[in-house]
């Protein structure tokens, strides 16, 4: 293989400029030729197309967000929209394509791969709802920004004695959810996997009233339902007063972490070997801190599984 691209896809999630300069470093270590291809599967289909150099992907290991930009793009689900992507990398000899994102954009590898072209995809979402890896690139950041926030919201919390409830992204996957609650201490989690009942929430909150909490904070990932609608109904079960904060769009942003820079570094460079190996059609991943690979369309077919065992801790400690 002489010519790989890299594209970024879907949801931008930090870490993913790590990964991108990993996939350019060590492909041009390996002496191959890198093409950025900008706005992700849009850029594909219009040519949007450029050869990348060590230089291109100097001082962008610590900066959230894409380099090369990226986008969700329709056109791209249909069979046209894939054969135009494949034309534009024959028409420019690319002969292997690394994508760096999420569900859709590993949808789009997949489709690559079924039209017989090699790809490899590298898990950069900050939802961690990749079949196949313990941990996607931007999960670590997202979390350290949502808890960055409880610990805010918590302080007028208490001062108000208030009930704060948060939106969290996840439209449908709870891990956001799930791991910002246990670590900021929230007293409910309500996650898109797990059905809840809210007599058991507005029970367990007076529980730790009567004992003498000062605050209670309630994580609602967006896949469950808005905020808004869940401190409605909590307020017309109780008539107890809250406060909403929804986080959005700043759980993508921001300077990736230590972690988040060194699994995008590790599945980056890994995801160029197996295009070397003359491996298309895998994705990357992370299990037990060993690189793993796996088939791209078996791969997708399973279903992401939150971990229920911590999501019982959670309610443990949170009494
Ligand atoms: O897939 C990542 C994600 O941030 C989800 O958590 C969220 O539901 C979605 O993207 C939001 O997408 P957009 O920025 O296109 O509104």
């Amino acid at each position: 293989m002489k010519k790989i691209g890299v594209l970024t896809s879907g949801g931008d999630s930090p870490g993913m400029n790590a990964a991108v300069r990993a996939v350019v470093r060590k492909a041009i270590f390996q002496n191959i030729e890198v093409y950025g291809i900008y706005q992700g599967y849009n850029g594909l289909i219009n040519g949007n197309i450029k050869k990348l150099e060590l230089g291109s992907v100097g001082d962008i290991i610590h900066r959230g967000g894409t380099m090369l930009y990226t986008a969700r793009c329709e056109e791209f689900k249909t069979k046209e929209g894939q054969q135009k992507g494949i034309q534009q990398l024959e028409k420019h000899g690319i002969e292997g394509l690394v994508v760096i994102g999420g569900d859709g954009s590993y949808q789009g590898a997949k489709a690559l791969t079924e039209l017989g072209y090699p790809c490899v995809g590298v898990p950069g979402t900050i939802d961690n709802d990749i079949p196949g890896t313990e941990y996607t690139i931007g999960f670590d950041t997202a979390l350290n920004t949502v808890i960055d926030a409880i610990d805010k919201i918590r302080d007028t919390a208490t001062s108000h004695e208030r009930t704060f409830v948060i939106e969290v992204m996840g439209r449908n996957a709870g891990d956001i959810a799930l791991w910002s609650g246990l670590a900021g201490g929230a007293e409910t989690i309500l996650i898109p996997e797990e059905k809840f009942d809210l007599n058991d929430v507005v029970s367990r909150l007076k529980k730790g009233q009567e004992r003498g909490k000062k605050h209670s904070v309630i994580i609602v990932a967006e896949g469950v339902m808005s905020a808004n609608e869940f401190a409605n109904r909590f307020t017309e079960a109780t008539g107890m007063d809250t406060r909403v904060s929804v986080l959005g769009h700043i759980q993508r942003g921001g300077t990736p972490t230590a972690s988040d820079r060194v699994l995008a570094s590790r599945l980056g460079a890994r995801a160029v070997e197996l295009l070397m190996e003359g491996k298309g059609g895998r994705a990357v991943g992370i299990e037990k801190n060993q690189l793993v690979d796996y088939d791209i369309i078996e791969a997708l077919a399973k279903p992401h599984q939150i971990d229920l065992e911590m999501y019982n801790l959670s309610k443990e400690l949170s009494i």
